[in-house]
Formats: C-alpha cells, sequence, structure tokens
C-alpha cells in the first residue's frame, strides 16, 4: 500500500525561527481586544462619591512615583468615556476588559453602594454593548479602598469576605449585560510587591504580611466565584495569574527555578486549581510564617471551578543560587526599592538576560508565551486559557499634527512604533503557534489600549496601542493599534 504525502509548499513549515510570521489565521470565535484597568486610565479620583485607594495614598507619597506622578487624571476617561468607547470602537475591538474601581462602588470598603459609582459602569458595558464590543470585568486590578488597608489590607482576613461583598454589588448591577468575569488581576503582585518588596501600594515590607497577603487574596478569589456563579446565570468565570517563565543557567537553576516556580504560580494555581498549597511552598517559607492565617475549610472556598484562566505575559525570567560572594543580582523585572517579593527564597539570584529589552528593561521573549500556554494546557487539562494581557512599553514620539485617529487622513498625526508593532507580530506568532500544538486558548487582549499610569513608574513607560497627549488629553492611534486594528479586521496577522 502507497501513501499519498502531499507536499508541504510552505516556505518554512515551522514558521520563522524569529516569530515574525504574517498570513497566519485566527478562527472566528478567536476574541481578539485590548485592556486597561481602573486606577490607570480613570482620573476622578474624588468624582461621584469615590472614596480613597491605596494607590492615591501610595502615590501621594514622596518617592513612591518616578517624577511624583498620581492617578488623579490619567487619562481621564472617567469624563471622555464615549470619546474612548468610539475610538474602541474605531479600531474594531471584539473584547475590551477593563476593572472596577472598588472605591467608586463602596467609598469606605463595605456597606451600601455608591448609586453614581455603579452608574458608570453601568454606562461603561451599555456603551460597549451598544457597539457591539464584548465586555471582559476584572472586580480587583489592585485599588483596594484605603479604609480596608486602615484596618489590616490583605494580612487581614476580613478583606476577602469585604471583597464577596463588594463582588455581589458589582455582579448584581452588572451581570445581566456581562458575562466574562476576572476576579482578581494579578493577586501575585498585590501580595508580594505591594506587602513584600514595597514597591506597589499599599508598600509593605514584611515577607510574612505577603504570605497572609497572598492566602487572603486567594480566599476573596474562591468567594467572589462563589458569589457570580450565584448571581450571574452563564457567568465566565476566570482569575488572571502573571505567570514568572523561568529558565535556568547552571546546576544550581532546578531549585531556583523550583522555589520561583513555587512562590510565584502555584502559590495560586495550588489552591485555586489543584486544591492545596504545595508542599514545597510552606517548606520554603517555614522560617517566615507558620501559616496559621489558613483556616480549615479554606481550601474548599478557594479551589472553584473556572471557565478559563487569564495568562499575562510579557517577558521571562533567569534564576540561579546566588553563591553568597559574587554582587547578588536581582534583575526580576520589578522595581527594586529594598525590600523583596521573594519570601523565604532570599537566595536565589536573579540574572541579566540577553536582549532586546523593552522600555521596562524586559526581555523580549516570544517563545516564552508558547512555552507557557503549551505548558499551562499541559498542566491543567480542560481549562480553557485566554491572553489577557500582553504589550510593551518604548518611548514614543509623535510625529505630524491634528486628528490623531484611526482614520486620521494624510498629515494626521502618527506614532510610528515599529517596535511595539513587532513585539505584538512575534507574540500573535507565539499565540498562534500554541493553538496549532492543540493548547485551547480563546482570546488575547493587548495591554494597554491607552498609554497611561504605569504604576511605580508612573506616566515615564508606555504601554498604549493609542498614544496619549497627558497636556491636551489628546489621544493619537499608534501604527500598533492601525496594526492591530488591521488584525481584528481580518482575522489574519497583518504583512
Ligand atoms: C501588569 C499589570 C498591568 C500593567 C502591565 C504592564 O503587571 O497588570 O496593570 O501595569 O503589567
Amino acid at each position: 500500500m502507497t501513501i499519498d504525502i502531499l507536499p508541504d509548499t510552505r516556505e518554512s513549515p515551522e514558521g520563522n525561527p524569529d516569530y515574525r510570521d504574517s498570513g497566519l489565521v485566527f478562527d472566528t470565535a478567536f476574541v481578539i481586544g485590548s485592556a486597561t484597568a481602573s486606577y490607570q486610565i480613570e482620573g476622578a479620583v474624588t468624582a461621584d462619591g469615590r472614596g480613597p485607594s491605596i494607590w492615591d495614598t501610595f502615590s501621594a507619597t514622596p518617592g513612591a512615583i518616578v517624577n511624583g506622578d498620581t492617578g488623579e487624571v490619567a487619562d481621564d476617561h472617567y469624563n471622555r468615556l464615549e470619546d474612548d468607547l468610539d475610538l474602541m470602537a474605531d479600531l474594531g475591538l471584539e473584547a475590551y476588559r477593563f476593572s472596577i474601581a472598588w472605591p467608586r462602588i463602596q467609598p469606605l470598603g463595605s456597606g451600601a453602594a455608591n448609586e453614581a459609582g455603579l452608574e458608570f459602569y453601568s454606562r461603561l458595558v451599555d456603551g460597549l454593548l451598544d457597539r457591539g464590543i464584548r465586555p471582559i470585568a476584572t472586580l480587583y486590578h489592585w485599588d483596594l479602598p484605603q479604609a480596608l488597608e486602615d484596618a489590616g489590607g490583605w494580612t487581614n482576613r476580613e478583606t476577602a469576605y469585604r471583597f464577596a461583598e463588594y463582588a455581589r454589588l458589582v455582579a448584581t448591577e452588572l451581570g445581566d449585560r456581562v458575562q466574562v468575569w476576572t476576579t482578581l488581576n494579578e493577586p501575585w503582585c498585590s501580595a508580594f510587591l505591594g506587602y513584600g518588596s514595597g514597591a506597589h501600594a499599599p508598600g509593605r515590607t514584611s515577607g510574612a504580611d505577603a504570605l497572609a497577603a497572598m492566602h487572603h487574596l486567594n480566599l476573596a478569589h474562591g468567594l467572589a466565584v462563589q458569589v457570580l456563579r450565584e448571581v450571574v446565570p452563564n457567568a465566565e468565570v476566570s482569575v488572571t495569574l502573571n505567570f514568572h517563565v523561568l529558565r535556568g543557567d547552571d546546576e544550581s537553576s532546578p531549585q531556583a527555578i523550583r522555589r520561583i516556580d513555587a512562590l510565584a504560580n502555584r502559590s495560586f494555581t495550588g489552591p485555586m486549581l489543584a486544591g492545596g498549597y504545595p508542599a514545597d511552598l510552606i517548606a520554603d517559607t517555614a522560617e517566615v510564617t507558620d501559616w496559621s492565617f489558613v483556616h480549615a475549610g479554606d481550601a474548599a472556598i478557594i479551589h472553584q471551578p473556572l471557565d478559563f484562566l487569564g495568562v499575562n505575559y510579557y517577558s521571562t525570567a533567569r534564576v540561579r543560587m546566588w553563591n553568597g560572594t559574587s554582587p547578588r543580582e536581582n534583575a526580576d523585572g520589578h522595581k527594586d526599592v529594598g525590600g523583596s517579593p521573594w519570601p523565604g527564597s532570599l537566595d536565589v539570584e536573579f540574572l541579566t538576560q540577553d536582549g532586546p529589552f523593552t522600555a521596562m528593561g524586559w526581555n523580549i521573549a516570544p517563545d516564552g508565551l508558547e512555552e507557557l500556554l503549551v505548558s499551562l494546557a499541559e498542566q491543567f487539562p480542560g481549562l480553557p486559557l485566554m491572553i489577557t494581557e500582553n504589550g510593551a512599553a518604548f518611548d514614543d514620539e509623535v510625529v505630524g499634527e491634528g486628528d490623531g485617529g484611526l482614520d486620521g487622513g494624510v498629515g494626521g498625526a502618527r506614532v510610528h512604533d515599529a517596535e511595539r508593532l513587532d513585539y505584538l507580530r512575534r507574540h500573535f506568532t507565539a499565540a498562534h503557534r500554541a493553538i496549532g500544538r492543540g493548547v485551547d486558548l480563546r482570546g488575547y487582549l493587548v495591554w494597554s489600549l491607552l498609554d497611561n499610569f504605569e504604576w511605580g513608574y508612573g506616566y515615564s513607560k508606555r504601554f498604549g496601542i493609542v498614544h496619549v497627549d497627558y497636556e491636551t488629553q489628546q489621544r493619537t492611534v499608534k501604527d500598533s493599534g492601525r496594526w492591530l486594528s488591521k488584525l481584528i479586521r481580518s482575522h489574519t496577522i497583518p504583512e
């Protein structure tokens, strides 16, 4: 018997080794859009009864944020909602991931809802639906009401129960129109940068506090999933994690990789998806905490079925155990302000990697995204994935004048951000390859729609596919935004 094998006519069956492919087609069901977060874009921090959040307090702390920037005005999105919605429609976004500012809903973190706060998000959701854009709501993207921090913040178990109450208020208001929900954005950052390294609000620097915060965030997630299931029929519920993709360097690296994987990744996937904390994480941190913050019954609350897992990916990290003598490298990609986000594993060294780098100093590694997606699909079979953030900061320059809209016409303002476009092309290629390897990847949301308040870096780092002039609030669609718009309309990676 002979078997006919059709010759493979593609130039390179594996695609380009540098991940710079074009012409790759995404299924029509694959959702392509963009993402933002409340504190980073909204501004209007005292409008309509909004209470203070930990990020208002933190950014008012001298030295905490580059240039002393704050989110007070940000992109003034709160007051420019309709225009920004039109911009999303012009770009053709199929989905828009936004977060809800808890202190707009509960200015002091508990009690009845502030109707004006709910109304803002209701208008946002209606505006999206009117334009055919699917809303993806994140309940918590780091702006904890300051009143709750004053009562202990995420180190206080009660905060998890307050979060469930807040989730109920929001789900009751928006659940008739929002189907896709994310409980927490990157709880690793909330816990370990917020309470361990001190680079993020509330700026505390205690390893024990960071681990307690981690657990209470996990608990908050589980409680909120239960509320969403109860209040929103047919809800698609997820959580967004920032996975650390780890590379090795020498014979000590396997131990370093295991430790950081436990602290950064399995500290959340363990309880949320596998029903408990990894034994090695508990052992690694035994000198830091006795883990008495875990109560009987917590594991069952946290371990809730999810409809998909949100994946944020930007770059990789290279680790080994520090030899105790050479200067210790600390290039973990997070702002170094003295404290450590790695309790119990302070002797892990994060090595400077090979470039090229983005303006954040993060190495560009699309292969890391492919590897991550394939590995998550293997670890959690049956759980669909969605890229809820991926993108890059570069220094941009506006050329030309006038209309910066998508159809700004000849001579309109432009931003020729070739590096960001290239970054996106390479990561869309990586996503496509993961799908080709059997990964059930449902969508890709680019970080970010607009340049915005980049946390500890303030306005000094621009991630937008749309440029924002912070003096005039003028929006200018960058070349990467034009390219993404083409990708969305054709579902094919453009030239
Ligand atoms: C992620 C955050 C997001 C943004 C990007 C660059 O960690 O979720 O708000 O700051 O990084």
